[in-house]
């Protein structure tokens, strides 16, 4: 079994010698270049653009504004998938909003007359601040896709909680933060007549095509979506966000191969972000730390309606976490003068864990009780929102050998009384929880008579591990090598499968990969006993082995090409659509983990270190160890980023961001990381899939933020409710 082995990744080879090829990166004769011109205010109707200069620019080959943009077939587009604006009209809902296109025959001509369009706004009143606007908060109507409502309820959450003995009640708020992968969204468009070919940075081929397809109005099976290679996305390429959509545009008017490359800046303003949250949090106790009463109610930043609709679902971990007979949780937006946010690795999860387990550390202070054991007194064994039984949960171990792991005994519980030399020593601990997400994917597997597999899935690999981890897959469910299978995907041609998302690739397109080999399995088993040949005729194929390319069964054994040679058949394929299975609707199916964070800040000037970190998960079958500690390792660094660093800023007066790069945007390097340790615990989601997997690029940074807010209240006493945690919060 390769299943499980910590193999090499199949493309790393590849990515480390230049040889990937992302979006941007395929050139083609005639290919031309075009450039986003963006709005200057954030409220406006554009009376008129002067274009006389840019037009006259050499190289320009069109400068693409509402007035000559080509309508596109928005209606007929799902909501779920349209993210507008498209250059449809010409009003101007936030600062940085697409206004034009300007396209040339080298990225620099086509900058310069980016540079010289210009433009004439009758400005309005805009609203850059959610605060301004809480007054105006209204619910989702679309929340997680209109597949529950935003609101629900158990027993009596106000009553209970007035009634208890011990009650903390308190605000947090997660700022605007961006996802930043490492490649920008890019897109080469190409028409062929009708016929439409992108190249495109994305985390969904499927959901590229058939926006593309709606807007254009043309045939699904005339749009063909590559992307072999995925720079990373954490959330903001799951959509196919108005850059894609107008390098298409671009493409159809100037009659030639377009490349549009969204820069640094514009990542700020083209593809969403995860919103700015503010979070009220009421929680009753009894005296033994037995949870009463609770309410998490979220609002969370939109931007102008008519642009689409985002809900962060900060409350949906709080729903099931705990076992809590009487709460609510409530979800509302705040609409202002800025663009669509999107999901964001753990959209909903990062932001409201923080909130819950920041809450649940205030309550064990208050209660005087081990913030582990308040934990474990409130520990659900079946999901409390709807009592189902859990698919699978090892959470008990996650916080057991995660405590161990970090020496979590040693912990003085009296804040600030942990030192070494002048600094002070915090540790914080949070639980951590995702859902186990599962989509129907199709995939298909051709067997080669020299005993090589070509297995096909129109998937993504973000760098997460698919090409790696469904070869390992396929290699077990044939019978052959790893080396012997090749993965393909991020091509539309290939048998469908969904959006790489919610940390459901894995959990989707695995079990296809799976049913497919087994079906050319039986094939092979088929052909050898199905009457025509020799030995093997009338024999039950439960008693023939194929491995290694190789079949055999009393009384031959023959290779692969010679079984396929003598029935004259050149190869065997197959293909499989696989689902959720019914059976999965009766249980409650999540990841969980248990953080623990110890920081040291300095008293005289408030700086805060990241000194130590574990984290111990219960994510499911693992399929590949390396992959997945990277994968556990890369969400806790994510999670130091929300903490101690990452936040979108907006100037208040202009509502433009102000920090729209990475030096000012501050991500973690690698000196803000400390020696981060990972424990996957043993555990299997028999409900989900065959193969037991749940789902883990997620789950890893949840909590994360949450642990190290815990921690520096325990060596500072200073209770940080607003993320990022700053010196400023510290020096008071
Ligand atoms: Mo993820 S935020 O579902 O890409």
């Amino acid at each position: 079994m390769v299943v499980g082995q910590p193999i090499d990744r199949a493309d790393g080879k590849l990515k480390v010698t230049g040889g990937a090829k992302y979006a941007a990166e395929f050139g083609m004769p005639g290919l031309v270049h075009a450039v986003l011109v963006q709005s200057t205010v954030p409220a406006a109707e554009i009376e008129g653009f002067d274009l006389a200069q840019a037009q006259t620019m050499p190289g320009v080959l069109a400068i693409i504004t509402p007035d000559n943009a080509l309508r596109l077939q928005i209606r007929q587009a799902s909501q779920q998938t349209i993210i507008a604006p498209l250059l449809q009209d010409r009003s101007v809902l936030y600062n940085g909003q697409h206004i034009a296109i300007a396209v040339a025959d080298t990225i620099e001509r086509a900058m310069a007359a980016a540079a010289a369009v210009r433009v004439r706004y009758r400005q309005g009143e805009a609203i850059t601040t959610m605060e301004s606007a809480l007054g105006q908060a209204y619910p989702p109507k679309r929340f997680r896709n209109g597949e529950r409502p935003p609101d629900s309820s158990r027993g009596d959450p106000d009553g209970a909680f007035a009634r208890a003995p011990v009650r903390i009640e308190a605000s947090y708020t997660t700022p605007v933060e961006h996802h930043n992968p490492m490649e920008p969204h890019a897109t080469i468009a190409k028409w062929d007549g009708d016929r439409l070919t992108v190249w495109t940075a994305t985390q969904g081929i499927s959901g590229a095509q058939t926006t593309l397809a709606a807007l254009f109005g043309i045939d699904l099976k005339n749009v063909t979506v590559l992307d072999p290679f995925v720079g990373g996305g954490f959330g903001c390429k799951g959509n196919t966000w108005p850059p894609a959509t107008l390098a298409a545009m671009a493409a159809r008017i100037v009659g030639r191969p377009v490349k549009l490359v969204v820069t640094r800046e514009q990542m700020f303003t083209s593809n969403g972000y995860r919103p700015k949250t503010i979070q009220k949090i009421k929680l009753g106790a009894d005296a033994e730390g037995r949870l009463i009463a609770a309410r998490h109610d979220g609002f969370s930043q939109m931007s102008m309606p008519s642009l689409g609709e985002f809900s962060e679902p900060v409350g949906l971990g709080t729903e099931m976490l705990y076992a809590c007979p009487n709460l609510a949780i409530t979800h509302r937006l705040v609409a202002i003068h800025t663009s669509l946010p999107t999901y964001m690795r753990a959209p909903g999860e990062a932001s409201g864990v923080f909130a819950i387990e920041s809450a649940m550390d205030e309550l064990a202070a208050a209660l005087k009780l081990d913030p582990l054991e308040l934990r474990l007194r409130n520990y659900a064994e079946n999901d409390p929102k709807d009592g189902k039984p859990f698919a699978s949960k090892a959470l008990r171990e996650c916080y057991s050998q995660g405590a161990a792991a970090f020496g979590w005994g040693k912990r003085n519980p009296e804040p600030r009384s942990m030192r070494e030399g002048g600094v002070l020593i915090g540790m914080g601990m949070a639980t951590s929880t995702y859902p186990t997400n599962r989509r129907t994917a199709q995939a298909s597997v051709r067997l080669n008579a020299d005993g090589t597999a070509v297995v096909r899935s129109g998937t993504q690999d973000l760098g997460t591990g698919t090409y790696t981890v469904m070869a390992q897959v396929a290699a077990d469910a044939l019978g052959l090598p790893v080396s012997r299978v090749r993965f393909e995907l991020g091509d539309s041609r290939f048998p469908p499968a969904p959006v790489s998302g919610g940390s459901a690739t894995v959990a989707s397109v695995a079990p296809a990969v799976q049913q497919a080999a087994e079906a050319v399995r039986a094939q092979v088993f088929r052909l050898a006993t199905d009457g025509s040949g020799r030995g093997w005729q009338g024999v039950d194929p439960g008693q023939l082995r194929f491995a290694n390319g190789v079949v055999s069964g009393s009384p031959e054994r023959i290779s692969l090409g010679e079984l396929l040679a003598r029935k004259g058949v050149e190869h065997l394929e197959a293909s499989s659509k696989a689902e959720l299975p019914d059976t999965a609707k009766g249980y409650s199916r999540h990841s969980f983990g248990a953080q623990f964070a110890e920081v040291r800040v300095d008293p005289d000037l408030g700086t805060i270190r990241a000194s130590r970190f574990v984290g111990a998960f219960d994510c499911g079958r693992v399929l590949n160890e390396k992959t997945a500690h990277s994968q556990l390792m890369g969400g806790i660094v994510f999670g130091i980023g929300m903490a101690l660093l990452e936040e979108t800023r907006t100037d208040a007066e202009t509502g433009r961001i102000v920090n729209a790069n990475v030096s000012e945007y501050l991500l973690p390097v690698n000196a803000d990381i400390p020696a981060i340790e990972t424990i996957i615990v043993d555990s299997a989601d028999p409900v989900t899939t065959p193969l037991g997997v749940k789902g883990i690029g997620e789950l890893p940074m949840v909590g994360v933020a949450p642990a190290i807010a815990n921690a520096v209240w325990h060596a500072t006493g200073v209770r940080v409710r607003d993320l990022p945690v700053r010196i400023e919060h510290l020096l008071v």
